[in-house]
């Protein structure tokens, strides 16, 4: 479970994450939504002890992120927005060294692990490359596999989807959907409305660092007033497009 309780970050004297509250049960997929600098990374960063909260705490699976990170840390896994990964490593080098790291016994089992999510993501065929000549979408997908491979029960996934192609958005949201069933705790945020509409089971709405709203799809739909798509209700609570700046930009070059 993912409990945030109040968690504010302040850089300098900017608010990026604002008395934050919520909850991810286990056995759920919460998607964390909100514009471009709205705090979704800056919440995710602290909960996984990458920045100290300014006030306010967490806690993952009851370990309290301010007093027992360490713990924490091991029943979470992580992707993050923009990995950082070893070049000069080959994709299976990689994972074998995060699963040292991990102190997941070597043997059969755990090779049959790898190569398993390997195939899965249809990588296979690259995990003797080094990933310096992985694409964009490869390396978030071998991101995907290094955060699974401790076999985390908390998964936080920072725009895990963005620069996958179909078959490997529909791969990953069968494996989420997997580990959910198995009692997974999952948040993770997106801008593809729809990947959060047909996958979350509960969407958070962040914006300038507060939650402006929260629920099932059903339960915005009713707070949006009618709005049905999810692009509606975001855009209604967010703020759409300024049609007259761009109406003016588009004359002006015209
Ligand atoms: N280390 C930092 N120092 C100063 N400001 C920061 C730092 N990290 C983030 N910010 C600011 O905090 C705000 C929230 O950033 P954050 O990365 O959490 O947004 P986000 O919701 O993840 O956005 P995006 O959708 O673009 O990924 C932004 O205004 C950003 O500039
Ligand atoms: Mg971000």
């Amino acid at each position: 479970m993912i409990e945030v309780m109040e968690l504010t970050k302040v850089f300098n004297e900017f608010i990026a994450v604002k008395n934050l509250s919520f909850q991810v049960n286990p056995g759920e997929i919460y998607g964390l939504l909100g514009p471009n600098g709205s705090g979704k990374t800056t919440t995710m960063r602290m909960l996984l002890g990458l920045l100290q909260p300014t006030t306010g705490s967490a806690r993952i699976s009851s370990h309290d992120i301010r007093e027992e990170i360490v713990a924490a840390k091991r029943v979470m896994g992580y992707v993050p927005e923009e990995p950082v990964l070893p070049e000069r490593l080959t994709g299976w080098e990689y994972i074998n060294y995060i699963s040292d790291i991990w102190r997941v016994p070597r043997g059969p089992e755990r090779e049959d692990d790898i190569q398993e999510l390997m195939n899965l993501l249809d990588i296979s065929d690259a995990s003797d490359d080094l990933i310096e000549t992985y694409s964009k979408g490869m390396s978030r997908k071998i991101s995907l596999v290094a955060a699974l491979i401790h076999k985390p029960t908390v998964l936080i996934l920072d725009e895990l989807q963005a620069g996958i192609d179909p078959r490997g958005a529909a791969t990953m949201k069968e494996i989420l959907n997997g580990l959910r069933e198995r009692g997974a705790t999952i948040l993770m945020s997106t801008h593809i409305l729809e990947i959060a509409e047909r996958m979350c089971d509960r969407i958070g709405i962040i914006n300038e660092g507060e939650l402006i709203a929260e629920g099932t799809m059903e339960e915005l739909r009713l707070k949006a007033k009618g709005q049905s798509s999810l692009e509606e209700i975001f855009l209604s609570l967010t703020g759409g497009p300024d049609m007259q700046l761009i109406a003016q930009y588009l004359g002006e070059s015209a």
